[in-house]
């Protein structure tokens, strides 16, 4: 890492991301970027973030009262490199007067592909065949061997239904499946119609989903909502999918009910704790299927990411109101 030189505004980057937006902050601030694999410590961010006026943040970096009280009364702008922002305190930054951005809309496709590509790989036990291959077992076509569910025809259970919840409940249309979906509010009748999706309460959609997938924000009402009651009310043929964040699903509890046979299998982008170590519970399950929170990682859907975390970084220290804003009122005052 260099030091910051006088002039242009001062920016930490806290981690390298695509040129298609680092290049825009280079070419117009004074960015330090971490340059590691690894996320800064805190220590090191907190010293990281000293005396600038826009961070660009990453899912890994919590933004927090301590974290802006190290920045100073002159930081402006925090740009997560993320959708998600459960790792900021808004209502911190909007105190200070800070706005705060998100990259919203650009990684709705790709996540849903991710998410049907774990429904998918789960229900026919592509891991465990992949296994079976590369270990020598293969011997012969075997007429009782990894069977699975059908996806076609079976019943979708969609927790969230925004953006990337509706993404999926497209993708279901193409293999003739039931849809149903849980909101705190119901989409509107046409969207719904659209998308052959019924609204139904929670624990009717556990009850009847062979597939639940999570799409909902990590929020104090969100945080465990899957837990021992939920997996509970599940069929014990039925998979579970997260590409949302790993608190909404109580890990303990998750793991007890792919143990106990309560649910037929998990497939998770995203995990509590993150990342999950490699001799985790949850890594040794044969019913358990889990990649590293790389639901938004294609190439272009990570450009495009930087591209608006950087154009909501450079608005924000230009005083403008952000493309991408997740504290609006920020920019009214
Ligand atoms: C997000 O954007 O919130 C994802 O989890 C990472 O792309």
């Amino acid at each position: 890492m260099t030091s910051h030189p006088p002039g242009r505004p001062r920016v930490f980057v806290a981690r390298r991301i695509p040129d298609a937006g680092l290049d825009r902050v280079l070419a117009a601030c004074d960015a330090v970027v971490w340059p590691e694999e690894l996320p800064p410590s805190r220590e090191a961010l907190l010293a990281a973030v000293a005396r600038c006026d826009g961070i660009l943040t990453l899912l890994t970096d919590r933004v927090d009262d301590e974290l802006l009280d190290a920045a100073g009364p002159q930081l402006r702008v925090v740009s997560n490199y993320a959708v998600g922002f459960d790792n900021i305190d808004v209502a911190a930054c909007t105190r200070r007067g800070i706005a705060v951005g998100n990259t919203p809309g650009v990684l709705t496709e790709s996540t849903a592909d991710l998410a049907w590509t774990l429904l998918m790989a789960a229900a026919r036990r592509i891991p465990e065949g992949v296994d079976h291959v590369r270990a020598g077992r293969w011997k012969t076509w075997g007429p009782l061997l990894l069977l699975g569910p059908d996806v076609h025809g079976a019943t979708l259970g969609i927790v969230g239904f925004g953006r990337i919840g509706q993404a999926v409940a497209r993708r279901a249309a193409g293999f003739g499946m039931t849809v149903l979906y849980h909101d705190v509010a119901r989409v509107p009748e046409a969207v719904e119609a659209e998308l052959g999706a019924a609204w139904v309460p929670l624990e009717e959609l556990l009850a009847r989903a062979d597939f639940v997938t999570l799409h909902v924000n990590l929020t104090a009402q969100t945080r465990g909502l899957i837990g021992a009651d939920a997996l509970g009310r599940m069929q014990p043929t039925a998979m579970l999918v997260n590409t949302s964040r790993g608190p909404v699903v109580d890990t303990d509890a998750l793991v007890q009910a792919l143990r106990a046979g309560t649910i037929a299998a998990a497939a998770l982008d995203v995990t509590d704790p993150e990342p999950l170590p490699a001799d985790h519970p949850l890594v040794a399950l044969d019913n358990c299927l889990v990649v590293p929170h790389v639901a938004s990682a294609t190439r272009a859907t990570r450009g495009a990411m930087a591209e608006k975390a950087a154009a909501n970084l450079l608005a924000g220290l230009a005083g403008e109101p952000l493309p991408d804003p997740v504290n609006p009122e920020v920019a009214r005052r």
